[in-house]
Order: C-alpha cells, then structure tokens, then sequence
C-alpha cells in the first residue's frame, strides 16, 4: 500500500521535473530593427526564420519539456549566434538568400512541425531576392546594418 502511493507520486513528479530541467528560453531586448525592402520579406522571414534569428522566438510548448526543450533552445542560440536581426551586428545576413535558395533554412526538422514555414519554389525565390534586396548578397560585409 505504502509503496504503491510513494511510486504514483514519484511517477506524478516527472513532468514536473521534466520543466523544472528545461533549461532557460530567452528573448533579450531587441536594439536593432531591419529595415525591409517589402512586407512580403518581413512576412515570409516571421514565418520561417524568426524562431532562431531574432529576439522575438515564439516559444512553443514543447520547448518547456526536456529534453526536447534543450535541443531547441541550444538551436536557438546557435542560429541567433550565426545571424540575428535584433542586434546591429546582424552576422551572416548576407547568407540568407543563398542558404533558403539551396534548401538549408528553414532547418528540415523545424518543418515537421511548423509547416507555415515550408516554402514552394516560387516563394523561395520570391524570399531570396527580397533577402539579397533586405540584407545585401554574397560577397556583402558582416555588418550590414544601416539601411
Ligand atoms: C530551428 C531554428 C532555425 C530556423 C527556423 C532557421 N535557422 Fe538559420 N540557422 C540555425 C542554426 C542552428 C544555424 C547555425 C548552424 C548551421 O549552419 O546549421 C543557422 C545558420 C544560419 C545562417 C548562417 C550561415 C550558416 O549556414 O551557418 C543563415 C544565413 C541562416 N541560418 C538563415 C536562415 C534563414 C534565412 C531562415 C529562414 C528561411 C532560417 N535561417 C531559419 C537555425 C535556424
């Protein structure tokens, strides 16, 4: 009997610790903003990109829940480390256009579960022009934040 009680609570206190673990999700303050050559890049770039690139991550449920929640997180980080529009160094921003044309970005496991992100060729094309447009091309510089 005594038993029985002890293991519905420890089994009852995993998703609480499964939180508790999930690590820490940040969306520091944004002190850049981009200008956009169109509504359309914005657009399409909130819909596929933002999640890593920006201090405006939409955090979903699931990144609460270790340790899926450490994977996302440590993706991230990473991306915003690569390129990130919400500080004026905005890093690699003149990949942009290339990694969406070749398929890299959006990362293919980010797609299974946020199929708004998932581009048809048009749109690609549409959304790397208006990247190279936005940010500069290949070749551009690393800061690329004045206009
Ligand atoms: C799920 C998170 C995530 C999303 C969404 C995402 N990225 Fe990334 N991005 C990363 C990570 C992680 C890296 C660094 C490691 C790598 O290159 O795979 C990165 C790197 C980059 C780089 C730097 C070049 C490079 O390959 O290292 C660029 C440019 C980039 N991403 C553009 C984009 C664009 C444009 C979109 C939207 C179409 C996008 N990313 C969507 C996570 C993401």
């Amino acid at each position: 009997m005594m038993k029985k009680k002890v293991s519905i609570v420890l089994i009852m206190a995993i998703p609480v610790l499964l939180v508790a673990i999930s690590g820490t999700r940040t969306n520091p303050k944004i002190v850049h903003t981009v200008s956009w050559d169109s509504s359309e890049t914005s657009e399409l770039f909130y819909k596929a990109c933002a999640d890593c690139h920006s201090h405006e991550t939409k955090w979903p449920w699931y990144s609460y829940v270790a340790p899926v929640s450490w994977k996302i997180i440590n993706n991230v980080n990473e991306g915003r480390g690569e390129f990130n529009i919400s500080i004026a160094s905005l890093g690699e921003a003149y990949e942009a256009a290339e990694e969406v044309l070749e398929g890299e970005m959006p990362p293919r496991e980010y797609l299974i579960l946020h199929s708004e992100a998932k581009l048809n060729t048009e749109e690609k094309n549409a959304f790397a022009t208006g990247l190279t447009n936005t940010f500069g091309g290949e070749g551009g510089h690393d800061d690329d934040d004045d206009h």
